[in-house]
């Protein structure tokens, strides 16, 4: 199936006051959202003023700019190879997911575009896919600040409905508050791992090509030493990225299980021989004392401060008790919560860092703290690694 995708993103936006497509939704501009969802093998053409991205696109312009939606179309049509294109708005963060079908549907009719229409039965023209050859015969010789209506006027279109929240777009300061507030409300943990999940997805191969830093392995070396002397051979990895620890770990001769968000990292710890799970360190897919020991490094940093009690909570249901727990950590001198990470594996990540005070008192509501060490970040700035091992409350 051809997957080229044109993205219009160069409209006035005169009800929102300024450039909408570059406002902020959830940390990350509303044009990169709408990109990272967009099939992983689509060509993207994007329409508008260029600008860094983190998903790879072409640009182009409509002369004169502001031409209205038609002429960005119009501007798109000579850079499309394909027999078929998707279009979608730059300004529709969650229709992404809906282009895939639509595109289906066009290429078993024989019609020129398949366009969804919304509750109301309204033709949605900028969440539709086109036949190109159909297009370039009814693109108007001069479409300035003509409606998509012309365009769709003269082709032979099918509609499909499309439910809400896929057709919802912003249009003014208020629609954008609205959709940030899931990134603030109820919502924010669902939102936080669905961004952790594009990112790590992205970064996974590139994370299992990266040496482990030395101070961290030189802990891990140390925990399995002592899970040996403890005679303790059944371990949990929380949050394993692509297996770079859990691979050591079974490596040195212990039975490892794993548990990762990101469908991708899992994956690559599946093709190398790992029994890794995809799952949260909210809700663990383990029964309680299932395991000799558990642990986790660069993961519980991802998980809110509100959240952090459930996590540790999880970790000490499914070890026995007495188990020991070791936790890896980027910490900071006063604890905050923000966002940061490489613009080409998506959107930023949350992070919690906290200091050390914070951390040891979450941690000792759920045991013993055994050992934290810390050391500071090679990267020169104000972060440093917290390395802790709890150990659990003896209930026999
Ligand atoms: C910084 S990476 C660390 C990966 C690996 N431990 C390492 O050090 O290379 C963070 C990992 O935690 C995973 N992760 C984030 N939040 C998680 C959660 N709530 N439950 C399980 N895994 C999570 C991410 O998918 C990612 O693989």
């Amino acid at each position: 199936m051809d997957t080229t995708t044109v993205v219009l993103a160069g409209g006035q936006s005169s009800r929102f006051g300024e450039d909408k497509t570059r406002a902020l939704l959830g940390g990350t501009p509303l044009l990169d959202r709408v990109l990272d969802a967009l099939p992983g093998d689509s060509d993207i053409i994007v329409v508008g003023e260029a600008r860094p991205t983190t998903r790879r696109v072409r640009w182009t312009r409509e002369e004169p700019h502001f031409a209205g939606p038609l002429a960005a179309l119009g501007a798109a049509l000579p850079l499309i190879e394909g027999e078929t294109f998707m279009l979608v708005g730059g300004d529709m963060p969650s229709a992404a997911p809906a282009l895939p079908q639509l595109a289906e549907l066009l290429q078993g009719t024989p019609v020129d575009a398949v366009v969804a229409t919304d509750l109301n039965g309204h033709r949605q023209p900028l969440l539709a896919a086109y036949r190109t050859h159909a297009v370039r015969a009814a693109m108007p010789h001069s479409p300035i600040d003509l409606s998509m209506r012309v365009l769709l006027h003269d082709l032979d279109v099918t509609t499909v409905p499309i439910e809400e929240q896929f057709v919802t777009d912003i249009d003014t300061q208020e629609d954008l508050a609205r959709m940030n507030s899931v990134y603030d409300g109820a919502d924010a943990r669902s939102a936080r791992e669905a961004d952790l999940v594009t990112y790590y997805d992205n970064e996974a191969a590139d994370r299992r090509d990266n040496p482990l830093p030395e101070d961290r392995a030189a802990r891990r070396d140390e925990f399995v030493e002592q899970l040996r002397a403890e005679g303790r051979g059944r371990l949990l990895e929380v949050g394993t990225g692509p297996g770079r620890d859990a691979l050591a770990f079974q490596q040195a001769g212990l039975t490892v299980s794993g548990v990762d968000l990101a469908p991708a990292s899992v994956e690559l710890c599946r093709q190398a021989g790992l029994d890794v799970r995809v799952g949260s360190a909210l809700e663990l897919p383990f029964e309680s004392g299932e395991f000799d020991a558990a642990y986790t490094a660069s993961t519980l940093l991802h998980v809110a401060d509100e959240d952090l009690d459930t996590a540790l909570t999880e970790l000490v249901r499914v070890v026995l008790p007495g188990a020991p727990i070791a936790i890896g950590l980027w910490g900071a001198p006063e604890s905050r919560q923000e966002r940061w990470g490489k613009q080409s594996y998506g959107p930023p990540r949350f992070f919690a860092l906290r200091s050390d005070a914070d951390l040891k008192a979450a941690l000792v509501a759920h045991g013993a703290i055994e050992r934290f060490d810390t050391w500071p970040s090679s990267e020169g700035d104000e972060l440093h690694y917290q390395w802790v091992v709890l150990r659990t409350p003896d209930r026999a």
